[in-house]
């Protein structure tokens, strides 16, 4: 009996012993390489490579010589560990378990190891991750400062996962480095998944395959930090728009904010909750949305299998054939009639997440190196609703029959390799084609949008193809709004959502330094808060620092709503916050510096040359983006309060960038619908109705941007006093002009005969709307925006047919013919439906202009 007791105690403390054991090694592994660790900005824990490496032979820790401003925390990314010869890690895993590895890079300068130099090979278990890897090249054409790559490898039958880093024989002084390994146990959520364009009989089993990650997008919602997603796996979930093809964007919808999404027997693991409350829907015009695919698409390394997982929650609909559609991919059926998507008829219910495999081998032809998915309503089955959603999405590669994961370096394109050896350079935006390619999606609306899409397509081709393929690259991070920054290295919207919260802080002896003592040459404006420096950091980068003046209060709060609302938005069109410094009481804010200066001094009063009119269009364009940005794309939606034309600054590359946010205020939350507050602003831009109501909408910076659109096009100040009274506010006068039909009279003389009637008819319209006195009359910023690209569109294609055929002024018929249409519109936007379908056009941009049901 009592040898019974002692058995089953031993037993159990065998058992706690042995759960203790394998619990220890499925921990998730954090690994900070070269360092002795600590926490992220995150709070997470980053552990030494120490007791992990097998032999510290030919490898050498050391730290990074710079910190670049976007690199989101010091830990993994300024420490390394760098090897001149090969060198393994030994992690203790589960032998059944499927791992997640993710590597953290940071291509710098490290002592006197010269990036340039270093060419490497991984290999995990047996799996071969990279080849020939250089991460500077691939950061470079990715327009980052660091990289991240995932993989997901199979179960191992090992106790012991043993990482390979191989520099290359090939390179003299060639060098291995790193900056962080993640290791995480995962649930194996792969099984049997379709092959698209083939029927179930050739289903492929996957549970046994490595993958590399390629993409991971929360469709129709926003950034989801590691912190936030589910099963403990850190990983990233970024917003789907670069990816979406074409202008004609469907609409983001959202689940109630207590509705509850039940994963049943859907692990928690396959992505988290606010991945399945989000999602991107084609709009309530069923009869419209059968007309276009919603497309995505995204750029891959030929010659290698790819598993597409479409993400699918319905929080809308409760019955099957309610909402029923197609799927193609690469222009196959992946779930298409008479087998359509019918996520109810999958799960159900409403609330219920899941997801879909389907596998597809990318080949390698002129046009094949990519992924593409497209979504348009099912026919055949006669749904409630003709409309398609998608809420997330997951790209994995294959690894090949050699396990083989690796694909080559990036080519860097011409313009890239031009900039070359800097370490911190600007790259010109890849926007412009990508807005142009944009177009291309909704085309089959419209002769003039395939001619533009066709030359879009030359275009990319002609550019090597380097910037498509770049992409591939990017396994996380978007490609048409990354970059262009003075810190070339800074990233894309959404990346920087996960710099929120950093920002450098600055000591005062440093911002005198870089000021010369804050000595008046170097002032380069004044502004209510005090005056404004450039001045050089880090021996080399040019900044603009702001200097608090000591004696307002109000600079205190604004200062404050300055670096709390700039820390945490970074993107490409606006003025990105490098740093702060509160010190010594003085308050400064570091900011890239915009070597061109505002729009307004390149508009008029001033020797400089004169813009042409596609680069005010530009300009005009990345500020809408900006501004677009600030209303939609972060958390809250953003009031800008103060766009004017000396509020837009140019980068050295032209690329225009919204600053000053100190009177920003953080716009209606729910169901408020506007502000009260004390009116700011400048005069001859203020929103009437803001004005005499006191209330503020994001409407209000439409109206101040449709006085900064007509300042473009008019080359005058918004007030001018010295004028006749009825033409002191261009506001007023532009649109009297425009009524009356003599805006031509006004525009800028240096453009006439430079531009076409078409797109500054289109230009002025919009501008117009933007100037309605009801805020509700006024568009969006995303229409403002569109209504721009296209403005752009009809500009480009007018200067391309005139270069290719002479055929004068052949379009000006047509646009009378448009202008009386849109004469009737009385609703200033496009949104309304025409009943005709006749102008293609109006088709398109309804498209565009979808509104949820
Ligand atoms: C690093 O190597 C590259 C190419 O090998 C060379 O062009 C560059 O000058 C080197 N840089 C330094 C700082 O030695
Ligand atoms: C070196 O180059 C040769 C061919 O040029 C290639 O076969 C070999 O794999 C390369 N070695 C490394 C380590 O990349
Ligand atoms: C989950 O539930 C659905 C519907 O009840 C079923 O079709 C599916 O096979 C289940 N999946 C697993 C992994 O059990
Ligand atoms: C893909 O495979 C084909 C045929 O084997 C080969 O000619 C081509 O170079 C490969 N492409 C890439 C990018 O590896
Ligand atoms: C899909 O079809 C379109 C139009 O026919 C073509 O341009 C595109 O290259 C095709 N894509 C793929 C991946 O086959
Ligand atoms: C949607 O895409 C598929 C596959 O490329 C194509 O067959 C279909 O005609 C497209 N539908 C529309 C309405 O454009
Ligand atoms: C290694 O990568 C570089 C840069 O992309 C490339 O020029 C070179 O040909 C590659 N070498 C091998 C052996 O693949």
């Amino acid at each position: 009996m009592e040898n019974i007791q002692r058995f089953r105690l031993s037993f159990v403390w065998f058992a706690l012993i042995f759960e203790a054991f394998v619990s220890v090694s499925s921990q998730p592994l954090a690994v900070a390489c070269g360092s002795k660790g600590g926490k992220d900005e995150d709070g997470r824990n980053w552990e030494s490579d120490e007791k992990y490496l097998k032999s510290s032979h030919g490898s050498t820790q050391l730290q990074a010589g710079y910190q670049d401003p976007s690199l989101l925390s010091t830990i993994p990314y300024m420490n390394a560990r760098i090897f001149t010869s090969p060198a393994t890690y030994q992690f203790p895993i589960k032998s059944t378990e499927r791992y997640l590895a993710r590597f953290h890079f940071y291509p710098s300068a490290y002592s006197n190891f010269n990036i340039s130099n270093s060419y490497f090979s991984v290999i995990a278990g047996e799996v071969t991750l990279m080849n020939n890897f250089s991460a500077e090249i691939t950061c470079e054409a990715l327009t980052q400062a660091y990289l991240i790559r995932e993989y997901s490898l199979a179960p191992l039958d090992s106790e012991i996962l043993t990482i390979t880093f191989t520099p290359s024989t090939n390179y003299t002084n060639s060098f291995a480095f790193v900056n962080g390994i993640e290791l995480i146990a995962m649930p194996n959520l792969f099984g049997m998944t379709a092959v698209v364009g083939c029927d179930s009989s050739s289903d492929l089993d996957i549970s046994s395959e490595n993958f590399q990650l390629m993409f991971r997008l929360n469709v129709g919602g926003q950034y989801i930090p590691p912190s936030k997603d589910s099963g403990g796996l850190f990983r990233s979930w970024y917003n789907d728009d670069p990816y979406v093809f074409a202008a004609a964007l469907g609409v983001n919808i959202e689940a109630d904010k207590g509705f509850h999404i039940r994963y049943r027997n859907l692990s928690h693991s396959s992505a988290p909750e606010d991945v399945y409350r989000t999602a991107r829907a084609m709009g309530s015009d069923g009869h419209l949305n059968l007309m276009f695919n919603l497309t995505w698409w995204f750029p891959v390394d030929a010659n290698f299998t790819y598993v597409v997982r479409l993400h699918f929650c319905e929080f809308q609909d409760d019955m099957v054939n309610q909402r029923v559609f197609n799927i193609y991919i690469n222009n196959q059926s992946a779930q298409a009639d008479p087998y359509p998507a019918d996520i109810i008829g999958w799960t159900g219910r409403k609330g219920v997440p899941t997801y879909k495999d389907y596998a597809i081998f990318v080949y390698d032809g002129p046009s094949d190196e990519m992924v593409m998915i497209q979504m348009t309503p099912s026919t055949e089955s006669k749904p409630q609703y003709y409309d398609s959603q998608l809420n997330g999405v997951e790209i994995f590669k294959l690894d090949d029959e050699n396990k083989n994961l690796a694909g080559s370096n990036p080519q860097l394109s011409s313009m890239l390799l031009e900039t070359g050896s800097e370490p911190k350079k600007s790259f010109r935006s890849k926007s412009n084609n990508s807005v142009i390619a944009g177009a291309a999606g909704g085309a089959a609306a419209s002769l003039v949008l395939v001619a533009l899409a066709l030359y879009a397509y030359r275009k990319r081709r002609q550019a090597g193809g380097a910037d498509s393929r770049a992409s591939s690259w990017l396994p996380l991070h978007g490609n048409s709004n990354s970059n262009g920054s003075k810190y070339g290295k800074s990233n894309s919207s959404h990346a920087s959502a996960l710099a929120q919260g950093l920002s450098r802080h600055f000591s005062i002896s440093e911002i005198r330094q870089a000021t010369e003592n804050f000595i008046d040459s170097n002032v380069i404006g004044v502004g209510g808060f005090g005056k404004v420096y450039k001045g050089v950091i880090d021996g080399g980068t040019k900044v603009a620092i702001k200097r608090s003046n000591p004696s307002s209060e109000q600079g205190v709060n604004e200062f404050q709503t300055e670096i709390e609302m700039l820390s945490k938005l970074r993107h490409k069109h606006l003025v990105s916050l490098i740093g702060f410094c509160e010190d010594g009481g003085e308050m400064c804010l570091v900011y890239d510096y915009m070597a061109l200066g505002t729009f307004r001094e390149h508009l008029y009063n001033n020797k400089k040359p004169q813009l042409s009119w596609q680069q005010r269009l530009e300009i005009c364009i990345g500020a809408a983006r900006g501004l677009h940005y600030l209303h939609t794309g972060a958390k809250y939606t953003i009031i800008h309060r103060d766009v004017k034309t000396t509020n837009i600054l140019l980068d050295e590359k032209w690329v225009a960038k919204v600053s000053d946010f100190g009177l920003s205020k953080t716009g209606p939350e729910m169901n408020q619908g506007h502000v009260s507050t004390v009116v700011k602003g400048s005069f001859g831009y203020l929103d009437p109705e803001y004005f005499q109501r006191q209330q503020l909408t994001e409407k209000s910076d439409v109206y101040s941007f449709g006085v900064v659109l007509f300042e473009a096009l008019c080359a005058r100040p918004a007030l001018n006093p010295s004028l006749p009274k009825e033409q002191v506010s261009l506001a007023d006068w532009a649109r009297h002009c425009h009524k009356i039909g003599t805006l031509e009279e006004i525009i800028d003389p240096h453009l006439k005969g430079k531009t076409n009637p078409e797109c500054v008819k289109k230009f002025a319209d919009t501008a117009v709307k933007c100037l309605s006195d009801q805020g509700i009359e006024r568009p969006h910023m995303g229409d403002v925006l569109w209504n721009l690209e296209f403005a752009l569109q009809l500009q480009v294609s007018a200067d391309i047919a005139s270069g290719l055929i002479d055929q004068g002024s052949s379009t000006s018929s047509d646009s009378s013919v448009r202008s009386q249409r849109q004469g009737n519109n009385s609703q200033g936007s496009e949104i309304e439906l025409n009943e005709e379908p006749d102008n293609q056009i109006d088709i398109f941009s309804q498209l565009v202009n979808q509104k949820g049901r």
